[in-house]
């Protein structure tokens, strides 16, 4: 087994004080939203469930961005319908103008990112869709209680997804908030297996008190245990429950299961945003950019609960940052490296240039600033390696 002076993981850890203060009391969507939600498997089934709410035909076309992770794209093409690309910039921002000139009679819908947490001008996009008659759905995904102006993200369109297990420590989790009445969504028909999800977030207990990394196995005797458990739970409900980038129909019909749930509804979100917030402020102060690295985000708005600290790598390879950065046991986040074949080339450089430049760096909630600061060490010696044209 691999060992590392700290294992720093891109997602936050669940730890035994986040079980012992599970609650299914209050539904946390209702708390920090004001309105139940309707939960699922996986955001994918939350988007699909969103499409299948509008009633599209097959002529039908929704505007999505260039800039994706592929997941939220291939869902929507399997819901029959036709994409129209828009740009995004560098700086991750969206072309106004370009929006509008997409749009036609065959416009229902149009996708927007929050990337890692950060708001677009959702207001006046919504403006624009509400002149055109389309309905606007915002992809939480990364955004999950994060504010615009006041407002929660996931307030301003028709409809909103989020993917709550990537900013919470959970074994799952989709949501799909819907705030226009005339949309009607049907719930998830699929239950997912209770022991799956226990054995994922027991597993994810080790990992914590252990300190392992995601692609290191875990020792004995807790590989044996995981193994049994993983027999018993193929030979009862098969391994369709298995996380990965797929999208199918059997998938994004899964309800969130019960035991995540209990988790989630546990969760206080003033800590977490804090907490995020300090450690993302934390690296935007110590941080510097350098040839090979540049700062994305240096602002931190009022109101973001920021999924990643995004920076971009260039003059030097992202790969061999990331893997050197993995070797040192800190496990960073590629989104959008592979964006989806319906993509036409070289029409998008400004999401071309995203999806191989930028590498997203931990802020989970779980993260000391002892250890932020062995990350900000370690990427300072990182570039001054590959600066000084050390490729080992
Ligand atoms: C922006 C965005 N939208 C949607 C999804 C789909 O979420 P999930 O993986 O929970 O299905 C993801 C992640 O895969 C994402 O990053």
């Amino acid at each position: 087994m691999q060992k590392h002076a700290r294992t720093i993981t891109e997602h936050a850890r669940l730890c035994i004080p986040d079980i012992v203060n599970a609650s299914n009391a209050d539904d946390l969507f209702k708390r920090f939203y004001g309105k139940r939600p309707c939960l699922f498997y996986f955001g994918r089934g939350a988007l699909w469930h969103a499409m299948k709410a509008m009633a599209l035909s097959a002529a039908d076309n929704i505007i999505v961005p260039a800039y994706h992770c592929g997941v939220e794209i291939e869902t929507i093409v399997m819901a029959g319908t036709h994409v129209r690309y828009y740009e995004v910039q560098e700086d991750l921002t969206i072309d106004q103008n370009g929006l509008a000139s997409l749009m036609d009679a065959g416009t229902k819908a149009l996708l927007l990112i929050h990337y890692f947490g950060f708001p677009h001008p959702v207001e006046t996009i919504k403006q624009l869709c509400v002149s055109r008659n389309i309905f606007l759905i915002e992809d939480c995904c990364h955004a999950l209680f994060s504010c615009y102006r006041g407002k929660p993200l996931g307030s301003f369109g028709d409809m909103a997804i989020f993917s709550q297990r990537k900013t919470l420590p959970l074994p799952d989790g989709g949501a799909l908030l819907v705030n226009n009445p005339a949309l009607k969504t049907s719930p998830p028909t699929g239950k997912p297996g209770e022991f799956v999800a226990i054995k994922k977030a027991l597993g994810m207990v080790a990992r914590t008190t252990f300190h392992l990394d995601k692609g290191t196995k875990l020792p004995p005797p807790l590989s044996i245990i995981a193994a049994t458990v993983d027999r018993i739970i193929a030979k009862r409900v098969g391994i369709r429950y298995s996380a990965g980038q797929e999208v199918t129909e059997d998938r994004c019909t899964l309800a969130m299961s019960q035991t995540s749930t209990w988790f989630m509804n546990g969760i206080r979100p003033a800590l977490i945003i804090e907490k995020r917030r300090s450690n993302y402020l934390w690296l935007a102060r110590n941080l510097r950019n350098s040839t090979c690295v540049k700062l994305m985000k240096n602002e931190l708005p009022d109101g973001v609960c920021p999924l990643f600290f995004p920076i971009m790598i260039k003059g030097c390879n992202r790969q061999q940052f990331q893997d050197r950065l993995f070797s040192a046991g800190i496990t960073t986040f590629i989104f959008g490296k592979e964006l989806h074949e319906s993509l036409p080339a070289r029409r998008f450089p400004g999401a071309e240039k995203l999806s191989q430049r930028v590498l997203c760096l931990p802020v989970h909630q779980g993260l000391s600033h002892s250890e932020l600061a062995y990350m900000v060490n370690t990427i300072q010696r990182i570039t001054q390696e590959l600066e000084h044209g050390d490729h080992h």
